[in-house]
């Protein structure tokens, strides 16, 4: 996946089950999201005016939800760059391996929930931004 790019990454549209005592929203591995879910981990308390993120992924696909709140995801592909925005518990952006992200503008008590596809391994990450753009252009 060195050569994905940012229009590979895209808002999928969850479902949302509503009552009179709310919603509930579903996700399932192979079936609402391209992979398995091999992991869940969550962002959360984050001061304002912090950023997360910083880094890209050789392998790993990753749904990012907005549970709570909002933030702006920034992914770039080391040639185009877009900025999402995520504000609805029912949408998550999907982010291809091979794309650097920043997450920033988290708002308040936002919380930031993470479906990855691999358990962690550092191994995958490329956390410094020209050593990214050399992976990409080989
Ligand atoms: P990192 O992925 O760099 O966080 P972010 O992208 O949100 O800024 O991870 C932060 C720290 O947490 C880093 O020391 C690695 C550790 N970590 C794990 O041990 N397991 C995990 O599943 C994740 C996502 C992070």
């Amino acid at each position: 996946m060195k050569q994905s790019s940012v229009y590979e990454c895209s808002v999928i549209p969850l479902n949302k089950i509503h009552n009179r005592a709310g919603n509930i929203t579903i996700v399932e591995g192979d079936n609402n999201i391209p992979f398995q879910i091999k992991r869940i981990y969550y962002l959360y308390d984050i001061p304002r005016g912090e950023a997360r993120g910083g880094h890209a992924h050789k392998a790993l696909y990753q749904l990012i939800v907005a549970t709570s709140g909002s933030f702006d995801v920034q992914i770039d592909d080391g040639v185009n760059k877009r900025v999402v925005r995520l504000n609805r518990p029912d949408y998550g952006l999907l982010i291809v391996p091979g794309i650097w992200r920043e997450l920033f503008e988290f708002s308040s008590g936002s919380v930031c929930l993470v479906l990855a596809s691999t358990k962690y391994n550092e191994t995958d990450y490329i956390r410094d931004y020209s050593e990214f753009k050399n992976y990409k252009e080989k």
